[in-house]
């Protein structure tokens, strides 16, 4: 079992295995992103070998990220590996955020590996503002990855970073779109991550309290104690019978109930999202590729340097409360 400082268990292992992506959305990565060299990446061996360390330790939970994480060269026979952990029992679940464009080619194969749910980044439903904010993505693309997924019996959650004067007006649209289809939906409060200088997070901020209070003026919204593992609280929409999340890191900390870390495609491990703390584990696990001790020893080190949680604050920006890291760069 994985214990961090502040007597959290650890159980969820969010994994990128690369830092590229298809799309350059404005508030995740830079329009002239400088991509990683392949070599410095781990190898699907080596993300195998790490998460099979992590899951003996406790992990039960393993959420599959990037970059996008389907663009990743032979990304499904990791998968296809990974597998054996559902099907034994050692994992409770396998799954991966996306960004929907690869679906139609692989929805059907991730079902089959037992990944059950996905989520899928969405935050907007306007094909010319799904262009601009994902600076060339093409909506028609994702749509139909959703469709597949939802073919392949896979469940699927929307998230849409909630954006001020960029999708404050198809809040109900957006709704009624994941209702009709049988969706989830999570609305995430922008963070002040990446370059900030080139991008107004306060003027986009939309704190959920306040979006939550605008749906309430269509709908009875019920709160549900039930939650995914993630920090999601999530409430029934009377009227429609669909679950709406809230992630609500800047109105409503939930750092008290933190149950993760992640990795990046190069093997560091972020014990925080919103701190720069992190620790490398490419070098326990390559300099001893028959011996997994050295690596469990550096991920419980790097487990007990965790910290309390993030220092994200739009009302003090020159103080600190930002970080120039690209969210891309341990996935979200
Ligand atoms: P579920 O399994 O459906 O609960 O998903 P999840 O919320 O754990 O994962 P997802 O990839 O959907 O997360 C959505 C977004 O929520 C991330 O991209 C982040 O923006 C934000 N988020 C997730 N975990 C954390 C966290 O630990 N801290 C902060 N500050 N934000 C987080
Ligand atoms: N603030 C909040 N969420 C973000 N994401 C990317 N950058 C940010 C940010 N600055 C979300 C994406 C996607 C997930 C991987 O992270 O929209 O849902
Ligand atoms: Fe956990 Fe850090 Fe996210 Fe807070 S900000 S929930 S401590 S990862």
């Amino acid at each position: 079992m994985l214990i961090d400082p502040f007597q959290r268990a650890i159980t969820y292992l969010r994994l990128s295995v690369t830092d590229r992506c298809d799309f350059r959305c404005v508030y995740c990565m830079s329009e002239n992103m400088q991509f990683l060299p392949k070599k410095e990446l781990l190898s699907l061996e080596e993300l195998d070998r790490l998460c099979t360390s992590f899951i003996g330790l406790g992990v039960k939970k393993l959420r599959i990220t990037g970059g996008e994480p389907l663009v990743r060269r032979g990304i499904m026979s990791y998968f296809q590996s990974m597998a054996r952990h559902i099907d034994s029992g050692a994992l409770d679940e396998l799954t991966l955020t996306t960004n929907g464009s690869q679906l139609e080619k692989y929805a059907a194969d991730l079902a089959a590996c037992g990944v059950k749910r996905i989520n899928i980044s969405l935050d907007t439903l306007d094909e010319q503002k799904f262009a601009d904010i994902t600076r060339w993505g093409r909506l028609p693309q994702v749509l139909r990855g959703i469709d597949a997924a939802q073919a392949a019996g896979l469940r699927v959650k929307l998230n849409a970073v909630a954006l001020k004067s960029f999708n404050e007006d198809e809040l109900i649209p957006m709704a009624e779109f994941c209702a009709e289809r049988g969706l989830d939906l999570t609305f995430i409060e922008v963070m002040p991550m990446g370059d900030i200088g080139n991008e107004n997070r306060i003027g986009q901020y939309w704190s959920l309290n306040d979006l939550r209070e605008t749906l309430a003026q269509t709908y009875r919204l019920t709160d549900l104690s039930e939650r995914t593992g993630g920090p999601a609280r999530y409430v029934r929409v009377e009227e429609t019978g669909q679950k709406i999340g809230f992630i609500t890191p800047l109105s409503h900390n939930f750092c008290e109930s933190c149950n993760r870390v992640r990795i990046t495609c190069t093997g560091e491990i972020y014990t925080c999202l919103g701190q720069e703390g992190k620790s490398d584990l490419r070098a326990p696990l390559r300099d001893n590729p028959h011996d997994d001790a050295p690596l469990e020893d550096a991920i419980r080190a790097a487990i007990g340097l965790k910290p309390k949680g993030h220092d994200f604050d739009y009302s003090r920006q020159e103080l600190g409360g930002q970080m120039s890291r690209h969210m891309s760069h341990t996935g979200g």
